[in-house]
Order: C-alpha cells, then sequence, then structure tokens
C-alpha cells in the first residue's frame, strides 16, 4: 500500500481531491474519506477500477493509499472546503487514481479539441467505457483524461472519476438512456451497430463472476463500508445480475432524442 509523503497541489471537482507524492515514486490523486461527496466513492472509485481493469479498459491503475496524521498536520493545504468553514482532510486509507508518469513531465488534459480527440489512440475504448457505465448506472457523464506516453505522438485516454457508479452513496441503479455517455459524441464515431459493443459485452459476462465480485470486495478497506455490510453485499448481488442488462440500455440511448451515434444507421 502506498504511503503519501508530500501534498503536491489541490485538484478541481467536488470531491475536493489532492495530487501526492508517495513513497513508492509515484503521484496518486487522492480522494479522502471525509470529502463532501461522502465516504461511499471511494468505494466506487477502488470497484470501478478493479472491475474495469478486469475487463480490459484503460482505467489508471488505483490504490488504497495511506495517509498519516503527521502528514496532514504538516501540511496547510490538507482540509476540505465545506459551506462555511472548513475540514482537515482525515488522516488514514484513503483512495488513489495514479497520475500517468510524473506531473513535471508529463502533462493532463481533461479535454482535447475535435482535431486532436478524433487522433486519440485508443479511442474505441469509450464505447468500452459505456458499456461499463451503463453496466454500474454512472449517473454522472462520462470523464476521461488525455496524455501523450514518452514514446507516443498521439494523445492517449484513460477514464477517471468512478465515484458515481452505481449512483454515487445510493446504492442503486436508477437508469437513464443519456447517463454515462461521454459529452462528445465524436468519440462514439466508430459505431456500426450494437456489435461495436458486443466484444465488451462479452467480456462482461464471461469475466465478471462471483468470485471475481467477492475479490474486489474484500480489497476495500473496512473503514470505508462502516458497519453496514448489508448494503455493498445488495449492491454487489444486483451489479452481478445487471450484466445481461447492458445491451438493452445501449440500445435505449441509440434510441433517446440526443442520437450519440451518428453513424449507427
Ligand atoms: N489518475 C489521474 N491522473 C491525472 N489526473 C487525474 C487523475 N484522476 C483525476 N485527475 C484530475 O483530477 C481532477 C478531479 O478528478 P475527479 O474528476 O475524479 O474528481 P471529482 O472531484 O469527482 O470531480 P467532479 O466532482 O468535478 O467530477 C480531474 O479533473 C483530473 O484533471
Ligand atoms: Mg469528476
Amino acid at each position: 500500500m502506498p504511503l503519501a509523503i508530500e501534498q503536491v497541489r489541490r485538484m478541481r471537482g467536488g470531491a475536493q481531491s489532492q495530487l501526492m507524492h508517495c513513497e513508492d515514486g509515484a503521484y496518486y490523486i487522492v480522494k479522502f474519506q471525509n470529502n463532501p461527496q461522502g465516504t461511499r466513492i471511494l468505494v466506487n472509485e477502488l470497484l470501478g477500477a478493479r472491475l474495469g481493469a478486469r475487463l480490459g479498459l484503460p482505467i489508471p491503475a488505483a490504490a488504497v493509499v495511506e495517509v498519516r496524521e503527521s502528514l496532514v498536520e504538516h501540511t496547510e493545504d490538507l482540509v476540505i472546503q465545506l459551506g462555511r468553514g472548513r475540514a482537515r482532510c482525515q488522516p488514514g486509507m484513503q483512495f488513489g487514481s495514479r497520475y500517468p508518469g510524473s506531473p513535471a513531465d508529463t502533462v493532463v488534459h481533461d479535454f482535447l479539441p475535435d482535431e486532436q480527440l478524433r487522433e486519440v489512440v485508443n479511442l474505441g475504448d469509450f464505447c468500452g467505457m459505456l458499456a461499463f457505465d451503463k453496466w454500474t448506472c454512472n449517473t454522472n457523464g462520462r470523464q476521461a483524461i488525455f496524455f501523450r506516453a514518452k514514446d507516443e505522438s498521439r494523445y492517449r485516454a484513460q477514464m477517471i472519476d468512478q465515484g458515481f457508479c452505481f449512483n454515487a452513496g445510493e446504492w442503486n441503479f436508477p437508469d437513464a438512456p443519456l447517463r454515462g455517455l461521454y459529452p462528445r459524441h465524436r468519440v462514439y464515431e466508430s459505431v456500426r451497430g450494437i456489435e461495436s459493443f458486443e466484444p465488451w459485452l462479452a467480456r462482461i459476462e464471461s469475466k465478471i463472476t462471483e468470485a471475481v465480485l467477492d475479490e474486489v470486495y474484500s480489497e476495500i478497506p473496512p473503514e470505508w463500508l462502516g458497519f453496514d455490510h448489508g448494503a455493498i453485499e445488495k449492491m454487489l448481488e444486483q451489479l452481478l445480475r445487471r450484466r445481461k442488462l447492458v445491451r438493452e440500455l445501449i440500445v435505449s440511448a441509440w434510441k433517446s432524442s440526443a442520437q450519440p451515434f451518428p453513424n449507427w444507421g
């Protein structure tokens, strides 16, 4: 488990995450247990990252990052801004999403202009990610980061922010046609029909088993779950059943007024 040794900077966004340097030499975007979106988003992030990786989706490596009290005490910026006041970031086990390389060498973008977006090396992964977001009922729009790896001239996308999968802290699945789509529909230009999603649908059904869910569940730090293990077990059972629903959910996105797939006839 990586140990945080230094805070680098605050990140934008509702969870008020922090870029942190860890003892293993890597950098992580850390979301704290007492973030304003609730502790369950840490569970969602870890589950999302582990399950996405099983499906071969480009999600940054995820880890449980330890932040010790002494670091919080000595770092003025390790605070959560609340409506009126502020609270110190709670020490202990947090969620970390690995930064690609180091911030000094790699520039990370939240958005790309259309021209460069079309050239992204792994643009097809947005289809896989949509299948994932439909399956997990991500109630936020899909979010990605873009960067150039050392030996590549084109941008690569990684999928970030799984905090609102399973409907954030609700752990229910209020499906709706436009949920989980990437706001720039250009990324779905290659879609010609449901067959564009079939390889991903097949992976969800074959790679996600009860044993896999048990394994990722066992990795969640108990303090993220409080005393309520019933809620997550119920949610995971539903998730297992929902594997068969994804095809239908994608079709209803296609039929929606937003027409997210310009080339699906
Ligand atoms: N693995 C990563 N590598 C580099 N940058 C990252 C990574 N994960 C997140 N970020 C950056 O941190 C920002 C905040 O991350 P994220 O979207 O997960 O947090 P958030 O607080 O849930 O945001 P919001 O609530 O506004 O959607 C992102 O906009 C992105 O720029
Ligand atoms: Mg976000």
